[in-house]
C-alpha cells in the first residue's frame, strides 16, 4: 500500500492526474467512480483539466460503485446524477459511456448480476476511485461484509445514514435504508485502487485500513490484500498512522517512474 500525507489540494491533484495519464496511455480505459464528499475536487482537476489541457473522455467507461435503492430517477442524491452533475457533464462524457447499478430495478438480485456482468464485459475496471465510511466501509461495504462479496442489495447501518443525511437536508428520515453495492470481492478485482480521505473523522478508519488486522468489521482492510492500492490522505486523517511518519519518507524519495504524479 502507497500512503501519501500530503494537503487537500495536492491528493485531489494526484488523483486526477493518476485518471489523467490512465486516459492519455488507454483512452478506452474504465474508470471506477466513487460518489459522496471524497471524490469532488478530484472531479473538480478532471473537469479543468478536460477544459484546459483537452483531456478527452470520449473512448472512456466509467462505473459507479454503487447507487441507492428506490430514489426516484430524478432525486439530486441518485448517484448516477450525481455523477452526472459532477463529472460526466463536464467532461463531455457521454451518459450511455457511465453505468451504475439499477436501484430502480423491480428484480434487484438480477441487476446486481447484469451489473458484474456489465463489468465485466467492459474488461474489468482499470483504476477504482474509492472513499471510505467513517465505520470503514468501501463502496456501501459495511462492517461484517464478506471479504469476497460480490455486488448485491445491502442495508444501510444508522451510522452510514447519519453521516449522509446532510446530502438530505440534515433528516436521516430521508436517507434510503438498501443499496446496491459493488461487492469487496469486486473491488479487488479492479486493477488499480486510489483511496482517497479527509479529516480527523477519518482516522480510525484510515488506521484500520492501513495498519490493522484484515477484518470484516473493518470492510476497507481488504484493500491490503490488492497489490496496487494508493492511499491519499491529509494530516488529519492519518493522524493515528503509527508509520506517518515513515510514510512520508517514502513518499519524498519515491522513484518518479512511481505513475502517480
Ligand atoms: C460512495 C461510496 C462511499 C463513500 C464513503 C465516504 O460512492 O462509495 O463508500 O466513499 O461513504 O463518503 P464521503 O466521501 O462523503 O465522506
Amino acid at each position: 500500500m502507497e500512503v501519501v500525507i500530503a494537503p487537500a489540494e495536492e491528493l485531489a491533484r494526484r488523483a486526477a492526474g493518476a485518471v489523467a495519464a490512465l486516459l492519455r496511455r488507454k483512452p478506452d480505459a474504465v474508470i471506477g467512480l466513487a460518489t459522496g464528499s471524497s471524490p469532488l475536487d478530484v472531479y473538480e482537476e478532471l473537469a479543468r483539466l478536460h477544459a484546459e489541457e483537452g483531456l478527452s473522455f470520449a473512448q472512456a467507461r466509467g462505473f459507479l460503485l454503487d447507487e441507492y435503492v428506490g430514489l426516484p430517477a430524478d432525486h439530486p442524491e441518485r448517484y448516477r446524477n450525481v455523477i452526472e452533475r459532477e463529472l460526466a457533464s463536464r467532461v463531455g462524457w457521454a451518459p450511455e459511456q457511465v453505468h451504475g447499478p439499477d436501484g430502480l430495478a423491480d428484480d434487484l438480485g438480477a441487476a446486481c448480476t447484469a451489473y458484474e456482468r456489465a463489468i465485466r464485459g467492459a474488461g474489468g475496471i482499470d483504476l477504482q476511485l474509492l472513499g471510505i465510511g467513517t465505520n470503514g466501509h468501501i463502496a456501501f461495504n459495511e462492517p461484517a461484509s464478506a471479504l469476497a462479496s460480490r455486488t448485491r442489495v445491502e442495508a444501510l447501518t444508522l451510522q452510514t445514514r447519519r453521516d449522509n443525511a446532510r446530502f438530505f437536508g440534515g433528516d436521516v428520515e430521508q436517507v434510503p435504508t438498501l443499496c446496491l453495492t459493488q461487492g469487496l470481492g469486486t473491488i479487488l478485482e479492479a486493477r488499480r485502487l486510489v483511496m482517497l480521505a479527509r479529516g480527523e473523522h477519518k482516522a480510525e478508519a484510515v488506521r484500520q485500513m492501513v495498519e490493522g488486522p484484515v477484518s470484516a468489521m473493518w470492510p476497507a482492510t481488504a484493500l491490503q490484500h490488492h497489490p496496487h492500492v494508493t492511499v491519499l490522505v491529509d494530516d488529519a486523517a492519518a493522524s493515528r498512522l503509527t508509520m506517518a511518519d515513515h510514510s512520508r519518507v517514502a513518499d519524498r524519495s519515491r522513484l518518479p517512474c512511481a505513475d502517480i504524479s
